[in-house]
Parts: C-alpha cells; sequence; structure tokens
C-alpha cells in the first residue's frame, strides 16, 4: 500500500525535512505541503535544496488541502507546525477527513501531544489545549520504547526529550538508577526553528557556547511524564539545555546514580538489551561523534561510570531523529511497513 501524504508547517525546517525524507520513501507520495504565509508559491522558493524533488510541488492552503481529501482513501499527516497552533489545524483535518467518510494516519512533532493530560499541556505552556476532544486519539513515545499502541496516532516527543529518553528510561525501567537525574545537552541552531532570532544569528552563534533556562526548560516536564509513562516509575530531572555552534544536532550528558547493588555493567547491559532490535540506536563503546549522525535518523549512546556515578552519552539529530525522522518512523509502524522504510540514509560525515 503507498500512501498520499499532507504536511502541516510548510515552510519550517522541520517540514523541509519532512520533504526530504517523504521524496525517498518507498510508500509516501507528497500531496500537498500547507503553508500560512506562502500559499501559491513553489516549495522550491523556501527549499532550494528540494528543487530537483518537487519541481513543480507549490505551498497550499489549508482549505485546498482539505478540500484533496476525498482523492483517496487513506492519508498520512505529518505537522511540523508551531505548538498551539498544531492541535487546531490537525484537528480540523480529522474533522474533515470524518466528514468526508476519508482514513487519516497523523503524527505530531510539535508539543501539543506530548502530555496527555491537557491541564498539564496548560500548565507548561500557559494557554488552553488547542482540541482537548482528540487527546486521547494520540500516544507520545519514542517508538523504540513501546512495542505498539492503541491509538491511531502518535505524537513525537521532541528534539531534547528524545535524546534524553534515549538513555534515561532503560536505566530507569531496569531499576537500576535512584530517580535524581541530570542532563546537560548541546542544540545546534536549527533547533530555534527558521524565524531569525539574536540567539541564532550567525555572529552570536559561530564559535560560542551558551546555556540558556537552567533548570526551567519547559521540556523537562514533558520528559518526566514520558518517563513515567515509558517505565511506571517518575524521575526528578534537572535540565541545563546549551545552544552550540552548529546547524544540526543534539549533544545530551545524562548523569545518574547507580542504586545499592546495582553495577555498572547492568547498566550496559540494560541499555544494549533494550537497543538490541532497534534499527536505529546504537550503543558503543566510545562517546559518540556527532558527525557519525547528523542528518540521519540514527542515535547513538554509550556508558561511562564511576563508582556509583554513571554518564551516558546521547548524540541524535535534532531535525531527523528529533523530528522528521521520528514522525515517519512512526508512520512506518503505524501503517505496517517496515520501521527503517525511507530512513537509512548514513550520515554524509564531513558535513
Ligand atoms: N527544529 C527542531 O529541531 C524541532 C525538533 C523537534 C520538534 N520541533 C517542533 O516541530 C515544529 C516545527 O519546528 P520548526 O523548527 O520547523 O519551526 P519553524 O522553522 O519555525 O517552522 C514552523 C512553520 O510553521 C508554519 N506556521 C506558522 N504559524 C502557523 C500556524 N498558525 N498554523 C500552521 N502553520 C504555521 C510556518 O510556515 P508557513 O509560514 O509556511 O505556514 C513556519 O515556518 C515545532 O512545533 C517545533 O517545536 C522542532
Amino acid at each position: 500500500m503507498s500512501a498520499p501524504v499532507l504536511v502541516l508547517g510548510g515552510t519550517g525546517y522541520v517540514a523541509g525535512e519532512l520533504l526530504r525524507l517523504v521524496a525517498q520513501h518507498p510508500e509516501l507520495t507528497l500531496r500537498g505541503v500547507i503553508s500560512t504565509s506562502q500559499v501559491g508559491e513553489p516549495l522550491a522558493a523556501a527549499f532550494p535544496h528540494l528543487a530537483a524533488c518537487y519541481p513543480d510541488e507549490r505551498f497550499v492552503s489549508l482549505e485546498a488541502a482539505v478540500e484533496r481529501l476525498g482523492d483517496a482513501e487513506h492519508w498520512v499527516l505529518l505537522s511540523a507546525a508551531p505548538h498551539g497552533a498544531s492541535a487546531e489545524v490537525i484537528a480540523r483535518i480529522l474533522d474533515a477527513a470524518d466528514t468526508a467518510g476519508v482514513r487519516i494516519t497523523a503524527v505530531d512533532t510539535s508539543a501539543d501531544f506530548r502530555f496527555a493530560d491537557p491541564e498539564a499541556y496548560a500548565k507548561v505552556y500557559g494557554h488552553p489545549h488547542g482540541a482537548p476532544a482528540r487527546l486521547p486519539e494520540f500516544t507520545c513515545a519514542l517508538p523504540e520504547h513501546v512495542k505498539s499502541i492503541e491509538t491511531p496516532h502518535a505524537a513525537h516527543p521532541g528534539c531534547f526529550a528524545t535524546s534524553m529518553l534515549l538513555g534515561i528510561v532503560p536505566l530507569v525501567a531496569a531499576d537500576l538508577v535512584e530517580p535524581e537525574i541530570s542532563v546537560s545537552a548541546i542544540t545546534g541552531s536549527t533547533g530555534a526553528g527558521r524565524t531569525p532570532k539574536d540567539t541564532t544569528h550567525h555572529p552570536m552563534r559561530h564559535n560560542n557556547l551558551f546555556g540558556y533556562q537552567a533548570l526551567k526548560h519547559r521540556h523537562a516536564p514533558e520528559v518526566r511524564a514520558l518517563v513515567e509513562a515509558a517505565t511506571g516509575r517518575s524521575i526528578r530531572l534537572s535540565f541545563v539545555p546549551h545552544s552550540g555552534p552548529f546547524a544540526r544536532g543534539i549533544y545530551a550528558t545524562i548523569f545518574a546514580r547507580l542504586k545499592a547493588g546495582a553495577r555498572t555493567s547492568d547498566a550496559l547491559d540494560a541499555l544494549n538489551a533494550f537497543y538490541r532490535d532497534a534499527p536505529f540506536v546504537g550503543v558503543q563503546a566510545e562517546p559518540p561523534r556527532m558527525k557519525d549522525i547528523v542528518a540521519t535518523n540514527f542515535a547513538t549512546l554509550s556508558l561511562a561510570a564511576d563508582g556509583d556515578v554513571i554518564v551516558v552519552h546521547s548524540a541524535i539529530d535534532n531535525l531527523i531523529k528529533g523530528a522528521a525522522g521520528g514522525s515517519i518512523q512512526w508512520v512506518n509502524r503505524l501503517l505496517g511497513w517496515p520501521e527503517t522504510s525511507g530512513l537509512t540514509a548514513p550520515a554524509p560525515g564531513w558535513l
């Protein structure tokens, strides 16, 4: 079965990566990219590097995309819209699909479907959830951390969260570490999206490194909730994000303390066992290097220890494993295709 795809979030960085991955996917065919600002403009105006894949495609309005729904029985909807807008627009498209009697499989990369509880969302994001009635239809998790899901749609945990969850969940699930975990993580500038800001401007970012929102970042409560959902255990999480002098990638360093009686080898065994059959997650002896995974859906972990102190390094590409690739991994899973379909391109190495 092949499926037509609608992409939401038009000219954004994650949308661009979704388009690049859809072009390489054997089962997905692009049937519309919804923009709020560039309707009628060629995709190549926003994404010149994609001109060869989509020479004739133009951005469309939400209304025009909805009119196309009757053309197929089963659609894939990939949202890379901003949080706060995504849920409402997804709900409008799902409502239109219900009316037209067609099926949609949706995956959202925004934060809108990460909390199961709309009150928890409102507390962190400062506004009411955009589509609370649709929340029970979404499961937020990394595909590596659940065998299957009951809901028709999925939500991506996000980029920083992916880097943290990959290292934390196996150790907490195996009850090997104290429930007090600290993370220091560095992100590339694409993590902040396409709209220029002081902190993403080249003179500020180039050859620079700075922390921000230490212990106050909105992703910390999301990660706590997702660790609890994946393991049934709650943790205290101290998270310090940093802005790094590179465009893409996240490098997270996770600090934890082994529980009494637990050994370093138990922690390493837990990581290896958890990801033995995971095609995109590697556990290696040496700390990961960003250039080995950047621009791919692969993630690399390593573990170091000194007595009862353990450190897990975790490296991902924020735009792919942390957003667009992880979302297509969910589509593969939800539609019963091989999990790796369209996602196995290796890193350029010398990006
Ligand atoms: N960047 C990352 O590394 C990353 C990682 C994980 C998750 N995410 C999440 O993925 C989403 C996209 O991130 P991004 O970095 O691609 O952001 P971005 O570069 O700022 O792009 C977002 C795009 O959404 C569209 N948009 C703006 N307002 C909208 C609205 N009201 N309704 C629908 N679309 C609207 C805009 O495109 P048009 O003007 O064409 O409409 C905009 O370019 C965000 O929710 C973000 O939190 C990002």
